[in-house]
């Protein structure tokens, strides 16, 4: 066995995820792969322009890139060169044929398995990066094993990370979930993966912090995770609603809540429901496969989660609707954040997009405004017309009938809020759905003030 990886799949996931790898692990060569050539050029850009923004990645990808981390396209000669593969390619929605809208698309996995196969000149180590429905792992092991020339073990090893901390949360992981099969070869191949992630040294994950399981439980945890925390936020803006009807308050609701500890703090925050490229597909994929084996009752209740979460989105509109004299057309609103949460400039999902969709079809005249986002958000609404985009939030919010903030970004609580009042048009309206304002000092100032839950 040589040391070196391969990761096929240079996304959100593989980038950060094998830039750790190859910081931690300085005497193994790690190759990330991916048919997108442009997203590799990025990677490999001289002035270091990555392809996605994550607070500390650049400085890992500098500290190692040309040293043990490399950029390629060229799959066949980095799969040929090592014994452990990585995939992180991507397991969208599936949007045709059986389980649309629901399932998991499997089909990048699967193009990635038959390549693999094509270009082995050994035995090879198989690792899901990627999450992936429960008994993925026994599919691959029969597409990978059927009449071949060497063995593939595939294991399951989901990774955990949040983006705008990934880099904090790989150096630093509550745990690692390694799941193989319990067979002398399965074992051995889980104890190689456990050396990666304790790096050269034992200097990275302790090891009571690496969990193994059987490949199934792996999976499955993955999606449980994601369900579990998706489901928390959903709970708090169930709650939000009531607190808006009762005068409690959402925050201080979520704050005695949170110090039971059997409850705890985290994802109890209420906001416009959650975004991002895993929670969504994870909860469907999650009700696809309890209809899959006849958990009618179990499916329902996970797609309550999602319910809720849109249900949040839709809200918010007719709140600003109700606010605003119950007529949006012709209104001027600045959004501010696009992004699906603070430090990424990743918008996939965003509830930012649903409401700005939304406000579309009311004719409102919408700027949006991010520090890092626009270029995804520009994609992402390119089909809409009139929808402007302005990096600077002051030029966005002058002469706008209201303020519409979406995205916790730590610089919005910070603005000038005098400023941007004496620029709108009155009454002046600002919808912090983050709670992340000082509402009261925007009071003093003259805006009328709406939050989420409360
Ligand atoms: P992504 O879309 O950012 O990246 C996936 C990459 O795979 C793309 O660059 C794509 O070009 C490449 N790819 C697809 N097919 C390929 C092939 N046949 N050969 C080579 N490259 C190929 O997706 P992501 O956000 O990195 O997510 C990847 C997986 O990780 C998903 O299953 C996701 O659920 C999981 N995940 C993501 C996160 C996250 O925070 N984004 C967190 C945990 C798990
Ligand atoms: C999530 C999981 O946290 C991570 O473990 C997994 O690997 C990938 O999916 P991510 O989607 O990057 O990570 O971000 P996360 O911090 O979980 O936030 C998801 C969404 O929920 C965001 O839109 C966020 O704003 C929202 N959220 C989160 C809330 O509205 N309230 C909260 O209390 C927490």
């Amino acid at each position: 066995m040589n040391k070196n990886i391969v990761c096929i799949g240079a996304g959100y996931i593989g980038g950060p995820t094998m830039a750790v790898v190859a910081m931690m692990n300085p005497d193994r060569k790690v190759v990330v792969c991916d048919i997108d050539a442009k997203r590799i050029a990025a990677w490999n850009s001289k002035k270091y322009e990555l392809p996605i923004y994550e607070p500390g990645l650049v400085d890992v990808v500098r500290s190692v890139r040309g040293r043990n981390l490399f950029f390629t396209t060229d799959i066949k000669k980095a799969v040929k060169e090592c014994d452990i593969v990585f995939v992180g390619v991507n397991t969208p929605t599936k949007m045709f044929g059986r389980g649309a809208g629901r399932a998991s698309d499997l089909q990048f996995w699967e193009a990635t398995a038959r390549e693999i196969k094509v270009c082995a000149e050994g035995d090879k180590i198989i690792v899901e990066k990627s999450t992936l429905p429960v008994r993925t792992a026994a599919a691959m092991s029969a597409i990978l094993n059927d009449h071949a020339k060497h063995e593939f073990i595939v294991l399951s090893n989901p990774e955990f990370l949040a983006e705008g901390t990934a880099i904090n949360d790989l150096l630093r992981p509550d745990r690692v979930l390694i799941g193989g099969p319990d067979t002398a070869s399965g074992r051995a191949a889980v104890a190689q993966i456990c050396d990666i992630y304790a790096g050269k040294g034992g200097r990275w994950v302790p090891r009571e912090r690496i969990l193994t399981t059987n490949v199934w439980s792996a999976e499955l945890s993955k999606l449980a995770a994601n369900a579990m925390l998706a489901q928390r936020v959903s709970s708090i803006n169930a709650l939000a609603g009531l607190c808006e009807a009762t005068g409690a308050d959402v925050d201080e609701v979520a704050r005695v809540m949170g110090t039971d500890h059997r409850i705890g703090p985290e994802f109890l925050k209420a906001g416009p429901g959650f975004g991002g490229s895993c929670f969504k597909k994870d909860v469907l994929n999650l009700v696809y496969l309890c209809e899959m084996f006849g958990l009618h009752t179990a499916a329902e209740y996970w797609t309550g989660v999602i319910k809720m979460n849109d249900h949040q989105q839709a809200r918010i509109v007719s709140r600003l609707f109700k606010e605003m004299f119950n007529t949006l057309a012709n209104k001027k609103i600045a959004m501010f954040g696009f992004a699906f949460k603070a430090d990424t400039g990743d918008t996939r999902e965003t509830p930012a997009g649903y409401v700005a969709r939304l406000l579309h079809e009311e004719h409102v005249r919408l700027v949006i405004t991010d520090p890092k986002a626009m270029e995804n958000g520009r994609r992402d609404l390119a089909d809409l017309d009139g929808i402007a985009w302005e990096r600077n939030p002051f030029k966005a919010a002058k002469d706008a009938d209201a303020v519409l903030l979406m995205t916790d970004w730590r610089e919005y609580p910070a603005l000038d809020w005098a400023k941007i009042f004496r620029s709108m048009r009155k009454p002046a309206l600002v919808f912090d759905t983050r709670n992340c304002l000082d509402a009261k000092a925007l009071r003093k100032l003259g805006f009328k003030v709406l939050n989420i839950g409360k």
